[in-house]
């Protein structure tokens, strides 16, 4: 059990491999945070554990004896009101209209397995891999109940966290914040680093020291965004990407979110994340409860690297669809960048015909198939086959894909609504508005109101009729605009707060939906590139379409930035036509993410072609050690300006694929590249180079690079090791 309470000093203490948290209930029943991180085997409370207990001004909890304070404990689920002024965890709004809120230990559980998280996504988990701790808290004044739970992974050092607010009271109150976990740590020596963006440069990376007050990660849009992304990791100021100590956060959520710190005045820090506050209002009558969304924390003693290998591998053993765990996702060529909404049943077909020879293996028809669509202008919404463009129907066209050995894939936007589509013109209240408010709209679309139980099941019937109608394996999911006016003509005034994650969770019913009448297909979310791109999204699709940027200079530090959670195979990569450098280069940042090509092979010389055939059979001898191997950041793009380099390791060590890339011409700088993960003790035989290396030396002495042609704008090297 990787969980123990000790009864004499009423002491959780939680054991991953390598991490142990641990907290205590103090005598005045509050949950008082302890220690978390490296694995340690017993531990003394000492009075040093607890932070000063003065705080002039605020309350002392003890009634004068000088325990405890709630402006400076370490608290385990932050209340409202009560003496603590820093980030509430969770506010609630009495009958009588006040918010103070304050949260007791009452009882507690621990069982093997994880409790049930309803119809949110959540860690796969189970009685062979985990263990809960259910701690129930009450309000004393109320008694609304708050259950704090901790699910603790026997063989990664990760915990997930969520929080129940369960309405035991005899009145209707309002939740007006949720946040899913509250951590804090007595001392403030961390950066904070979190990932920020906009369209086209999604997810880089930004460390900075974290200040005192708050600071805030956070998007209010609907969607976890292009511009924040629901993760930070707190690392110690010596910690660095091989080294030292760090922790991650991460939601399993693709709504607004925020993930905040708070340095106080003692020196300490406190995180928050969960639902952003801002627009929540949940109304609980008596009786009802709410349950946050899952955030996962993970502890790493080895660098910052070591964080990122292990939520990799909590997305990839314990989030993604089981059915693709272990499965090889198909190669696909997708239509978009090779012919956008210009196509006809004759182009798509030449298109599969052309991929096959390549060694494509899923032809995905992008935008532009169903009701009148020639441009961003209509039809979303009208989830029937343009018959104009594709003559035959879609039938036809996906057998004939199919016939040339191709499976077939299709794009839906099933959350949005174009003002000209026959949807519209029958049900103008289906989509999100506010009575008497202009309707913003964005790439001349609106968004479809995913609160409403019937606006969904009509969906659902347009994709069914469509999936029924033939055999599709592979389904985009994409969602290109934010919400405005955040609002459901269906919700009642005092709902109108749960709008946004109302959303969400249709969002997230329709989705699985889709998976239980179809198991086997592939869901690829996306939004505009990566504007969705979080676990929440995971837990349907394994893979997201990663940016819209193609280019593969500037997907460097997308992908860089987004691995600093998500694995290899979430990240949604394609070689296009676009930009300056050669087909290598292309290739060699894409075999990194899901990898595909989104191109029009007709527009191919020759030597292209010939180029492709031989990428593809490189992905295919690859494949497992990037997929399901460890990834080791070399060398970051923005670390010297000229050079950027990764390296996959098999996860039994077997082989390693080392990638450099070229950003700019670096004079006469010496460049040599250190490989890691590799059995120090084994030998490497490198094909290219034609000759073998210890493990030792790639890792410690490295490659000399320095003559290889690498000292040029856009330059690739891949070096493929297999053990000997
Ligand atoms: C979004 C996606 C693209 C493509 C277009 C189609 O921008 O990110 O890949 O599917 O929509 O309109």
């Amino acid at each position: 059990m990787s969980i123990s309470y000790y009864e004499s000093n009423r002491l959780f203490k939680l054991d991953t491999p390598g991490s142990s948290y641990v907290f205590t209930v103090s005598k005045e029943n509050y949950l008082l945070h302890l220690y978390y991180g490296a694995r340690i085997s017993d531990f003394e409370i000492e009075p040093s554990f607890f932070r000063s207990s003065y705080s002039s001004f605020s309350p002392d909890a003890t009634g004068g004896e000088g325990n405890i304070s709630p402006d400076v404990a370490m608290m385990e689920c932050s209340g409202n009101g009560i003496g603590d002024y820093r980030l509430s965890t969770v506010i609630v709004r009495y009958k009588d209209g006040t918010t103070a809120t304050d949260l007791r230990y009452l009882s507690h559980r621990i069982f093997p397995g994880r409790p049930d998280a309803g119809a949110l996504p959540h860690l796969r988990l189970d009685e062979s891999n985990a263990d809960t701790l259910e701690i129930t808290m009450q309000d004393p004044a109320t008694g609304v109940i708050f259950l704090i739970n901790y699910t603790v992974l026997r063989d990664l050092d990760a915990i997930a966290r969520s929080i129940c607010v369960q309405n035991r009271s005899s009145d209707t109150i309002y939740l007006q914040k949720l946040h899913s976990l509250c951590c804090d740590f007595p001392e403030n020596d961390f950066d904070l680093i979190h990932l920020y963006g906009k369209w086209a440069k999604e997810r880089s990376p930004q460390r900075l020291p974290v200040m005192q007050g708050v600071q805030s990660v956070a998007s209010t849009r609907g969607a976890s965004s292009h511009y924040h992304n629901p993760g930070i990791c707190l690392a110690k100021k010596e910690t660095g990407e091989e080294h030292g100590v760090c922790y991650g956060f991460n939601l399993l959520y693709s709504g607004n979110f925020s993930a905040d710190t708070e340095a106080d005045g003692y020196g300490g820090i406190r995180v928050t994340l969960g639902i952003h506050a801002k627009d929540f209002c949940w109304k609980l009558t008596p009786g009802d409860s709410l349950l946050s969304p899952e955030a996962i924390m993970v502890f790493s003693g080895k660098g910052i690297g070591e964080m990122s290998r292990i939520f990799h591998r909590v997305y990839l053993n314990h989030v993604i669809p089981p059915y693709w765990r272990e499965r090889k996702r198909p190669l696909l060529l997708n239509s978009w960048e090779g012919c956008f909404f210009d196509f006809d049943e004759e182009k798509i077909l030449r298109l599969a015909q052309e991929g096959k020879k390549l060694g494509i293996e899923l032809l995905v028809m992008d935008d532009g198939w169903f009701g009148h669509r020639n441009d961003d202008t209509s039809s979303l919404g009208d989830w029937f086959v343009n018959e104009n463009k594709l003559k035959g129907g879609l039938a036809q066209l996906v057998r004939k894909v199919r016939e040339e050995g191709l499976q077939f894939g299709i794009w839906f936007e099933p959350e949005m609504i174009s003002p000209d589509s026959d949807l519209y013109r029958a049900h103008p209240d289906w989509c999100v508005q506010i009575k008497g408010r202009e309707k913003s709209l964005a790439r001349h679309q609106c968004v479809i109101d995913m609160t409403r139980q019937e606006v969904r099941d009509e969906i659902f019937r347009q994709m069914k009729a469509v999936l029924d109608s033939c055999p599709i394996s592979y389904v985009k999911w994409d969602f290109n605009r934010n919400l405005t006016e955040p609002s459901s003509l269906m919700l009642p005034p005092d709902q109108q707060g749960e709008f946004f994650h109302r959303f969400i969770l249709g969002t997230y019913e329709l989705q699985q939906r889709l998976l239980d009448e179809y198991p086997q297909l592939l869901l690829e979310n996306c939004s505009g590139g990566g504007g969705r791109f979080d676990g929440g999204m995971l837990y349907y699709s394994p893979q997201i379409w990663c940016s819209d940027n193609t280019d593969p200079i500037e997907r460097l530090s997308i992908q860089f930035g987004t691995s600093l959670f998500y694995p290899a195979s979430s990240m949604g990569a394609h070689v296009s036509a676009n930009r300056r450098t050669d087909y290598d280069t292309k290739a060699a940042v894409a075999l990194w993410g899901t990898f595909g090509y989104e191109l029009d092979p007709e527009k191919l010389t020759e030597e292209q072609k010939a180029t492709i055939k031989d990428q593809i059979a490189y992905y295919h001898k690859t494949y497992d050690t990037i997929h399901n191997g460890d990834l080791y950041r070399l060398t970051p793009p923005w670390k010297n300006g000229f050079t950027c380099a990764w390296n996959f390791t098999a996860k039994d060590q077997s082989s390693a694929l080392l990638t450099v890339i070229g950003i700019r011409r670096r004079e006469f700088q010496t460049l040599v590249v250190r490989m890691r993960g590799l059995d120090a003790n084994a030998i490497y035989y490198c094909e290219e180079i034609g000759r073998s290396y210890s493990g030792a030396f790639l890792m410690n002495a490295g490659l000399n690079l320095s003559d290889r042609d690498l000292n040029r704008d856009g330059a690739s090297l891949m070096l493929y090791f297999t053990k000997q």
